[in-house]
């Protein structure tokens, strides 16, 4: 069984060091997963080498998510309402299916604080990475969900996609949010680059959670902040991480892993 991430840059992917935890959770002796550098411009001539050359599967990472979703011939409806594939599965005739496992990725490891159903929950930043979380999150049934943008026309942008369900998403700039939250995620890149967010006070309901899908050594600045302004818990996204790998894991193999052991060695790493 062999399978790949493939990104630009990919050195400091953590992902074949998951997998081979969660193969070894199986004793899948003859399951490998590699890092591959795709060069900007190739990623479809990569992805062709390498379903010829015999590849099961591949994870997609920045910058080829979107490429990947236009690529798949088909695609799971959580890639579809992504707009981005992160994982994709060899077909038995050689076609890719494409799928999206950051959003139940997110929603697994929330989980684990706490129900989602009811909550008031608030996204922040409306790219790539908010895009691919909003329908699972709202397969949760939370009273309310709002995503939240620097650029507003972005937030709308977004929020349109996903009209017509049960519940509508309502689209602000940070300025303009309103009311409090009971789970408030930070989607955005600020924190990659070391940014805190303008957000406006008092948004923290009481007993809130403030989760920000970076991780890293320390403290992120928009988790710093949600600590000062009362987030009662504070979260990074290394869980996300190994629980999206923990869905790709399964598509391809049928195999549930077990996520814990592998967060918390990865967590006395950092
Ligand atoms: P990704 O795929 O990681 O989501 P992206 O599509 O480039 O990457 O989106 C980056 C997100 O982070 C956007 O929501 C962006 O806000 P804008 O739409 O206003 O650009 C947000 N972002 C990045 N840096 C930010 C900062 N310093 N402050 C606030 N938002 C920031």
């Amino acid at each position: 069984m062999k399978y790949l991430v493939l990104g630009n840059p990919i050195a400091h992917s953590k992902s074949p060091q998951i997998h081979l935890a969660f193969a070894a959770q199986f004793g899948l002796e003859n399951f490998t997963y590699e890092r591959c550098l795709v060069p900007l411009d190739g990623f479809v001539a990569a992805v062709a080498d390498f379903a010829a050359s015999g590849v099961h599967g591949a994870n997609i990472t920045v910058p080829f998510k979107e490429e990947a979703f236009h690529m798949c011939t088909a695609l799971t409806e959580r890639a579809a309402a992504a707009g981005a594939v992160n994982t994709l599965k060899v077909n038995p005739d050689g076609s890719w299916l494409g799928d999206n496992t950051d959003g139940a990725g997110l929603v697994s490891d929330l989980l684990r604080y706490g129900p989602l159903k009811g909550k008031r929950i608030l996204v922040l930043g409306a790219g790539g990475a908010a895009a691919g979380v909003l329908q699972p999150l709202l397969a949760e049934q939370p009273a309310s969900l709002s995503i939240a943008n620097r650029t507003p026309e972005r937030a709308n942008a977004l929020a349109q996609r996903f009209t017509g369900g049960a519940l509508q998403i309502h689209a602000s700039a940070f300025a303009a949010i309103e009311g409090v939250f009971d789970v408030l995620i930070n989607a955005t890149s600020a924190s990659l680059s070391g940014q805190a967010l303008a957000l406006p006070a008092g948004m923290f309901a009481d007993g809130a959670l403030a989760y920000d899908m970076m991780y890293g050594k320390g403290e992120t600045p928009f988790l710093a902040d949600a600590r000062l302004a009362g987030a009662a818990q504070c979260v990074d996204g290394l869980g996300m991480l190994v629980g999206q790998a923990a869905e790709a894991f399964y598509l391809w193999t049928g195999l549930r892993p077990d996520v814990l052991p592998v967060l918390n060695s990865m967590r006395a790493e950092l």
